[in-house]
């Protein structure tokens, strides 16, 4: 580790632009952490706590949590896979799955090309700018497939005639799509992580650290929950239950001049739909209402 380690500030490195900056700079947000943009706006001073933010290319974020530059980063599975992959260590770590920005890592062929087995792909040109990962799965199945290394554009490189196949993230399919690409095999399941040093810094932003990293637990939690609350007959309570998404313990108190009616209130950890509330308005419940959990400390 160099220089950077008598920094007394926490410093989280960040995609500037791209798939996962809106999502970094909202996530940190929702742990609370509010930041003062520096002129040259890749320098973010954290004002509510010793926390600072780097503004960055994401493949460059592995790199500088290993020189001690940043502690922890914000960035794809994918990226931090092909570092680690392509160095032969596990010096920077997954800290944290963010559950959010799901992609994949597959190979994809022409759609008239037939690729029905992996052994298919022994001796097609396969373009990608993941080069170690690929070789890796490669040498795993026991293919031998030359890789062509680029650093953009993949997806056109068997239109231009330089590769037979591409390996490169899926999301929606859209790209390969468009480019009359059929996916095949999936290399890699990779979605938003906190990558960051094997141990923790042993000092203050040790501490800060932790406490980071439990906010953003919890932010992970609640995104998808919700709370629900709703009048039901004092019988009904238990048929109600049963109607919710993974209700977590459920309160139920009487309510005033309600004729036996009780309140219910439970968060949902997943979607709560239309088709929830009128299954549950069918099975007596009234009053319904659902509302966004912000913050949640179990
Ligand atoms: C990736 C990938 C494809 C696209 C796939 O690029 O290289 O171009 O996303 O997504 P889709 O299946 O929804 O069409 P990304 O936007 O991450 O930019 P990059 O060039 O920095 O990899
Ligand atoms: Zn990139």
């Amino acid at each position: 580790m160099s220089a950077a380690t008598d920094r007394e500030r926490l410093r989280i490195a960040v995609q500037k632009s791209g798939r996962l900056a809106e999502f970094s700079q909202d996530l940190l947000a929702r742990c609370g952490l509010g930041f003062r943009r520096s002129r040259d706006k890749l320098f973010c001073f954290g004002e509510s706590l010793a926390v600072d933010l780097l503004l960055v290319r994401d493949d460059d974020i592995p790199c500088l949590i290993e020189q001690g530059v940043c502690d922890i980063g914000i960035v794809g599975r994918n990226v931090l896979a092909e570092y680690s992959a392509a160095r032969q260590d596990g010096g920077i770590v997954e800290l944290r799955a963010l559950d959010s920005a799901h992609c994949r890592l597959s190979i994809a062929v022409p759609q008239e090309l037939s690729c029905a087995t992996v052994q298919e792909l022994n001796g097609l040109r396969i373009a990608t700018s993941y080069p170690a990962l690929l070789g890796a799965w490669l040498a795993e199945q026991g293919v031998a497939a030359p890789i062509v290394e680029l650093s953009g554009s993949v997806e056109i490189a068997p239109r231009l005639g330089t590769a037979d196949a591409i390996c490169d993230l899926v999301s929606s399919g859209a790209t390969l799509a468009a480019n009359q690409l059929r996916e095949t095999f999936k290399v890699l399941d990779s979605e938003a992580v906190v990558a960051g040093a094997q141990s923790p810094p042993a000092d203050a932003r040790g501490e800060l650290l932790h406490l980071l990293l439990g906010r953003i637990d919890g932010v992970v939690r609640v995104r998808e929950s919700k709370l629900v609350m709703l009048h039901i007959d004092r019988f009904g309570v238990d048929r109600i239950n049963a109607l919710l998404p993974n209700p977590q313990l459920p309160t139920v108190t009487p309510v005033e001049g309600g004729n036996g009616r009780v309140a219910l209130q439970a968060v949902c950890d997943g979607p709560v739909t239309w088709q929830h509330l009128e299954d549950l308005r069918r099975a007596g419940a009234s009053q319904l209402l659902v509302l966004p959990v912000e913050k949640l400390l179990a």
